[in-house]
């Protein structure tokens, strides 16, 4: 079983209160599945570039290139955790070029003859792990995309296995989110454990 783990803040792990959580439950996975292979993807360190002229129309031609090589190596993986803070209501646009990578027709979606698209990606499942300045409940929810983005996304391609856990009013109430942070961890080992 093959995990890949993708971060996208640019804040070290003691800043980061999404980092932090997603650290441990990476670790808790670990212990609990010490057979699978994890890989971390720290976007930021990898410098993830935006989708280029050259690489777009590269894939165009079916061409083997930055796009394709992406999407078969994120294809790979079985599992997936995905690490986010919101920033402007959704997820940092580094990530957005991520995705803009790795969704390519032929390896993580297609078409239909009546041209209807489907994911190509089966039997995965994904994990949000997110953290929020305020708090978001109905009707606001509506407007908040982080999660929403990440979950239409993956089904686009094919993944509907989708749970999120999100660590809200960091911001908001910087006190009373440090004190509540601990019961968020305990969670988010009991999220591990049955990911
Ligand atoms: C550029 C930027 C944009 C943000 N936009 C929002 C926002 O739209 N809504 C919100 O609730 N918090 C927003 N925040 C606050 C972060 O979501 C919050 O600080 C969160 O805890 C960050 O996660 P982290 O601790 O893992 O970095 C924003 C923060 C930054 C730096």
């Amino acid at each position: 079983m093959k995990v890949l783990c993708i971060l996208a803040n640019p804040k070290p792990i003691e800043e980061s209160y999404s980092k932090r959580a997603c650290m441990e439950f990476v670790n808790e996975y670990k212990k609990t599945n010490p057979d699978h292979e994890l890989v971390v993807l720290d976007l930021y360190e990898k410098q993830q570039e935006h989708l280029s002229y050259e690489n777009l129309s590269n894939a165009m031609k079916n061409y083997s290139n930055k796009m394709t090589d992406e999407a078969n190596y994120f294809s790979s993986f079985d599992k997936y955790i995905v690490c986010s803070p919101m920033w402007n209501l959704t997820v940092p646009s580094i990530l957005k070029s991520y995705i803009d990578h790795i969704i390519v027709k032929g390896i993580t979606f297609k078409y239909s003859s009546k041209g209807i698209p489907s994911g190509m990606l089966k039997n995965k499942k994904v994990i949000y792990i997110g953290s929020r300045g305020g708090a978001y409940p109905f009707p606001l929810s509506l407007i908040a995309w982080d999660d929403k983005y990440i979950r239409f996304i993956f089904k686009f391609i094919g993944i509907k296995d989708f749970k999120k856990i999100i660590f809200q009013n960091t911001d908001k109430d910087p006190i009373k989110a440090a004190a509540k942070f601990p019961d968020f961890l305990n969670k988010i080992k009991e999220y591990s454990i049955n990911f």
